[in-house]
């Protein structure tokens, strides 16, 4: 580790205060590392009784929904990478779709101005929710255990109910202004509409109710039957756009995994409509051909050539991507090493440059969530899971008689060009709402591997910033060669092209850097008001498996 690296680690062990200490765990059989202890040990429960990385990639997507309700979900959507012992790689896209009643302009007032309120806080907000029908779909197609086996521990969870800790206690309480706009809202996360504290025991009888029905009957559990009949209800009875007949058509896609090549380890990811493995391995392309290790982490150097590749590919992004199966994504010019050295061939390694001041956006007021976990079992099957219901705890809406929260993904869509969404990403043609169309993502769940073993699993939650996390996770790793622990404990920054502005954890750069960052002409150099990212991931060093929990959050990880 560099003199630099390490002073930033003092200076984080020093400051931030909402930070927890990295959880780390080594074992040979196993390892699940989530935002959420009580899920990690649901899928750690689940390699130990002989399930595969699916097996437990679904309990925890389950548990995750009970345990961690701000960004576990039923109701949302979500991204899996997932990669056989054998080398084969697939990726699910259980994204939520856009109903059928959506419209371009849906989010727009009389004036033509994009309407936040709606497009974020209303059940207009809502896309046809994708994850239950991945999560089944993904054990069907690649799981050994039953679907009451894996949903189990989330009903008993949800049944028998477990104590809050500090972290859910203040999440609630937080939030529970927002709650009491819905009574079903207000009475899931409130104790008799007090707040709840920590230690209480926090039951949830109709997401149990939920869960059962689908452990039951499959999808027809959810797309079909009471919880279908209740989601619409509350649709109807609040201007929402979901019918039964969306909610009967969802499924998931199984699409062709990103591929790139970094340095000799090859690099899987999440296809468009996500944008987060295109950006991530256009990102590791432009910056192949310079030696980050020997310009060292934190490096004025460094930065500022992570920042101008950042620069680069999310101004690409709000081009060029979109769902694949409305609009033409050139995927493979974005992911080639030839348009990454084309792209970068402007790059001043003494200057900045300048992103075009197209309609710039605002930083997002606050904390976007969304949530990763990462999973590897005994025989090197390995899953990477991003699941989301956008903003925390979605559109805040409870579904009345059925226990779980609806997402606000609809705002991940371009509602007006050149317009910021709650992320500030602006985009065009590309991500506007069409019926049926799938939303633009960050998410980015990855593995990398070497020599055709595991190396990586990893991805983050944090809208926009998800893909700068993970495209740091794998420099530090990569060029730096860190552990995992320091590969995601170490701090970040963050940049998207518009607004054109740099923001850095505390310990991500020097005053010094900072200055002569400035002085090639960065803008907007500031501390960012809030973590970046919560990388939960694993590593395989030498067949023994080091898993983390991010310190940024609580979090678990799990191994055997
Ligand atoms: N909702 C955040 C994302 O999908 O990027």
């Amino acid at each position: 580790m560099s003199l630099l690296h390490k002073l930033a680690f003092l200076v984080i062990l020093l400051f931030p205060a909402s930070w927890v200490l990295a959880e780390f765990q080594r074992g040979e059989n196993g390892m699940v590392s989530s935002r959420s202890d009580i899920a990690s040990e649901v899928g750690k429960d689940i390699l130990a009784q002989g399930g595969n990385a699916i097996d437990a990639a679904v309990a925890v997507g389950f548990a995750l929904a009970v345990t961690y309700p701000s960004a576990g979900n039923i109701g949302g959507g979500g991204f899996m990478v997932f990669r056989t012992a054998e080398g084969e790689v697939y990726t699910q896209d259980a994204r939520e779709k856009a109903p059928l009643a959506a419209s371009r302009d849906m989010f727009l007032d009389s004036n033509g101005e994009f309407d936040r309120q709606l497009s974020r806080n209303s059940l207009q907000a809502t896309g046809v929710p994708g994850s239950v029908a991945g999560l089944l779909d993904a054990l069907e197609r690649f799981g050994t255990m039953s679907r009451a086996e894996v949903i189990a521990p989330a009903i008993k969870l949800a049944e028998e109910g477990f104590q809050l800790n500090a972290d859910l206690a203040n999440q609630f309480q937080n939030n529970l202004s927002t709650f009491q706009q819905y009574p079903a809202s207000l009475q899931k996360f409130s104790n008799k509409g007090q707040a709840y504290v920590n230690g209480d025991l926090w039951q949830q009888p109709e997401l149990a109710a939920t869960l059962k029905l689908i452990s039951a009957n499959g999808r027809d559990g959810f797309y079909k039957g009471p919880v279908a009949d209740n989601l619409v209800a509350s649709m109807q009875a609040n201007g929402g756009l979901i019918t039964h007949e969306d909610l009967a058509n969802y499924e998931p896609v199984w699409r062709e995994p990103i591929h790139g090549n970094y340095r000799g380890y090859d690099v899987w990811s999440m296809p468009a409509p996500s944008s987060g493995g295109i950006l991530l391995v256009q990102m590791l392309n432009m910056l192949e051909p310079y030696d980050l290790n020997e310009l060292g982490w934190g490096s004025t150097e460094t930065v500022h050539l992570m920042i101008e590749a950042q620069r680069r590919a999310y101004a690409d992004r709000a081009e060029h991507l979109g769902d694949p199966d409305f609009y033409n994504v050139p995927t493979a010019m974005l992911t080639s090493k030839e348009y990454a050295q084309q792209r970068f061939s402007d790059f001043n390694p003494d200057a900045a440059s300048s992103s075009e001041d197209i309609g710039a956006g605002s930083w997002p007021q606050e904390s976007m969530q969304t949530t990763h976990y990462s999973i590897i079992d005994a025989k090197g099957n390995s899953v990477a899971v991003t699941t989301t219901l956008n903003a925390s705890y979605g559109n805040k809406f409870v579904v009345p008689g059925a226990g779980f929260l609806l997402n606000n993904e609809m705002d991940d869509f371009s509602s007006k060009p050149n317009t910021a969404n709650g992320f500030g990403l602006i985009g065009g043609v590309a991500n506007e709402i069409q019926p049926s169309k799938r939303m633009l993502s960050s998410m980015t769940p990855t593995i990398i591997t070497y020599e055709d073993k595991i190396f990586l699993v990893t991805g983050s939650p944090g809208g926009s910033t998800i893909i700068n996390t993970v495209l740091q996770v794998v420099v530090n790793a990569i060029d730096h060669r860190m552990n995992i622990e320091d590969a995601v404990t170490s701090p970040r920054f963050h940049h998207q092209w518009q607004p054109d502005i740099v923001r850095y954890e505390v310990g991500a750069m020097t005053d010094q850097v900072v200055d002569e960052l400035n002085s090639m002409g960065h803008k907007g150099l500031s501390r960012s008001r809030f973590s970046l990212g919560d990388a939960n991931s694993i590593m395989l060093i030498e067949n023994t498996l080091e898993g983390v929990s991010d310190p940024r959050n609580e979090g678990g990880v799990a191994g055997f």
